[in-house]
């Protein structure tokens, strides 16, 4: 319990309520004017899992990187507006370029992704020339252009098991790479990038909410350290985490990953009780209401991409999408 109180105060602290939270009149009022913005302006609103409670209020689709992905190849909406991180809304523009795509906060950066740098990346590649080279799609669209194809979370280890290539340059989070080579007879070259949100959830907290909720079923996210993972009864992205949730007879859920994430667990299965071990994603908190009402009147805050990067980060892009989803996420 000490760890889950320390959670609640620490998402207190970040203005974030874990499934607390009564939407108040005002948020009513900018959720109803979002809406009608929405449809006079033919525009759809993604929002990843982590976002909070009041943006997925106004969303059409909630989903993780991968299925957010599609959701943004497929629209006919004139705007996208990208409720996530940057690397996000970047892959929505490279998979639909004809489309304008707001991010309501210039500031949702995602830090692992900004590890990987096209320069290092080209050093690594030359040191191993026969090796093929996977980017998770935490990475910016400069470095999505210089690698043979992206992956998800939800498809990690299906892409690095789809490439002829034995040896694979994998970038940038360490931990993932770790995972995946549980997963494949592939010798995995990682980068030595983290998330700073997976990488404090360590194995004592994990013990910890395991002995105050011994019957709880432990799903952990792949962005997490091996010793999380190897103690973990599921591994999976954040969509498959509340398909997990949805199809398990289980009452209690020890959740590894971003804090948040029992928010949009909550909602989808309201009478389970969830357990968060995980902090808080800040990049992620980013998006409000206002800035989202703001940024979607005046078109604001649109990502441009250079044309040729574009170009070559869209094959990448679009070998991942054609590998699918594993089955279980
Ligand atoms: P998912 O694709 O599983 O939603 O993960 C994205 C992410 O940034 C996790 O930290
Ligand atoms: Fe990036 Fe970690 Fe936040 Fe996910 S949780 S967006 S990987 S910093």
């Amino acid at each position: 319990m000490a760890i889950i109180s320390e959670l609640y105060h620490i998402c207190q602290k970040n203005r974030m309520k874990l499934y607390t939270h009564n939407l108040t009149e005002d948020e009513k009022k900018l959720i109803a004017e979002i809406n009608i913005l929405k449809k006079e302006k033919n525009a759809v609103i993604l929002v990843h899992n982590y976002q909070s409670p009041q943006i997925l209020a106004v969303a059409d689709y909630t989903g993780d990187s991968f299925a957010l992905a599609v959701e943004a190849q497929k629209t006919t909406a004139d705007i996208i507006v990208f409720c996530g991180v940057s690397f996000m809304a970047e892959t929505a523009k490279i998979l639909n370029p004809g489309k304008k795509v707001i991010l309501p906060s210039i500031d949702a950066i995602c830090p692992m992704a900004a590890m990987v740098d096209p320069d290092g990346l080209q050093h690594l590649k030359s040191q191993h020339p026969n090796a093929a080279v996977v980017a998770y799609v935490n990475t910016t669209a400069a470095v999505k252009a210089l690698v043979d194809i992206c992956c998800t979370s939800a498809n990690a280890a299906k892409v690095v098991n789809s490439l002829d290539q034995s040896e694979i340059i994998f970038v940038p989070d360490k931990h993932l790479a770790a995972y995946v080579q549980t997963k494949t007879t592939k010798k995995i070259i990682p980068w030595e990038g983290y998330c700073y949100v997976h990488s404090k959830i360590t194995l004592d907290r994990l013990k910890d909410a395991k002995n105050s909720h011994p019957n709880a079923e432990i799903i952990s996210h792949p962005e997490c350290p091996m010793e999380v993972l190897e103690a973990s009864d599921y591994v999976l992205s954040t969509s498959g985490m509340i398909k997990r949730v949805q199809q398990s007879n289980s009452q209690e859920f020890i959740i590894g990953t971003e804090c948040g994430m029992i928010e949009a667990l909550k909602q989808v299965a309201p009478e389970k009780d969830f357990y968060t071990f995980g902090t808080i994603c800040l990049q992620q908190k980013k998006n409000t209401l206002e800035n989202v009402y703001e940024h979607l009147q005046n078109e604001t805050q649109q990502v441009t991409i250079d044309q040729d990067i574009m170009d070559k980060a869209r094959q990448s892009l679009e070998k991942m999408i054609a590998i699918g989803r594993n089955n279980e996420a």
